[in-house]
């Protein structure tokens, strides 16, 4: 009989989620590079945050500010007022001068009038009270619905279930546990987010996590040929700091 037709490649597409937003083209976690991301087609923003020494939530990755702005010193060791008084761009670019170190409040608002959805990263161990902080400003905000918070502390993670059920949770890993489903059912995760070399070493585990309605984002991924590998995987999404290529990467398929 005739020949049976090429099974046709499954078009799965990845979530595009911008690493610290659209850190290769802008500066990281500032309100230019969420701003980049969205406009590249990034469904998702990847952001950090952790407290000033008088307990504000700021977006900003590192322990101290010395590598993205101009000033020096460990982040929880600064006020408010320094944080703000910061430039945040211009260790990228010239261009970039005047971009600030957001709050989280700031940045909520601003993703809030913009659109977008925030992959939050509670950066480094953090007490109760630091992440009902976070969560309040989350709450201000009434964009919940489109935040989901992660974290490598699962500490973290458990005080953001007791203070905010709703809101979703992704764990970070360098390396997979030796059952992840099992992880994510304790924690009760939406996500997990493991990185790419962690995940190579056994990956079947994506198949898994999907079953059991766990999503997988891998980082930090900016390679295309990576990219398909992920895709073959199962892969939910890619957080990455080309998001622009990652999109367009989606559509080319
Ligand atoms: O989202 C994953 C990734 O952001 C974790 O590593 O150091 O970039 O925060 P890091
Ligand atoms: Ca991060």
């Amino acid at each position: 009989g005739p020949a049976a037709p090429a099974a046709a490649p499954v078009a799965r597409a990845l979530t595009v989620i911008a690493h610290r937003g659209a850190s290769a083209a802008a500066p990281e976690n500032t309100l230019v590079s969420d701003e980049v991301a969205r406009r590249s087609g990034a469904e998702w923003i990847e952001n950090d945050v952790q407290p000033s020494r008088d307990g504000v939530p700021y977006v900003v990755h590192d322990a101290t500010v010395d590598r993205t702005t101009d000033g020096s010193g460990p982040v929880r060791s600064l006020t408010s007022a320094r944080l703000d008084a910061l430039d945040a761009g211009s260790w990228f670019a010239p261009s970039f001068a005047g971009a600030r170190v957001p709050t989280l409040a700031a940045q909520l608002a601003d993703l809030r009038t913009r659109g977008g959805r925030l992959l939050l990263e509670i950066k480094g161990p953090h007490s109760r009270a630091e992440v009902a902080r976070i969560v309040r400003d989350v709450w201000e905000q009434r964009i919940a619905r489109r935040v989901m918070v992660q974290s490598f502390d699962p500490a973290s993670l458990r005080y953001v279930r007791e203070l905010a059920p709703e809101l979703p949770r992704a764990l970070l890993r360098e390396r997979l546990d030796a059952d992840p489903v099992a992880v994510a059912r304790e924690l009760g995760l939406s996500a997990y987010n493991v990185s790419y070399r962690g995940l190579s070493a056994r990956t079947g585990v994506v198949a898994e996590l999907r079953a059991a309605g766990v999503a997988v984002d891998v980082w930090t991924v900016d390679d295309p040929e990576r990219w398909r590998v992920l895709a073959g995987l199962g892969v939910t999404g890619v957080i990455t700091d080309r998001p622009a290529e990652l999109a367009g990467w989606n559509a080319a398929r």
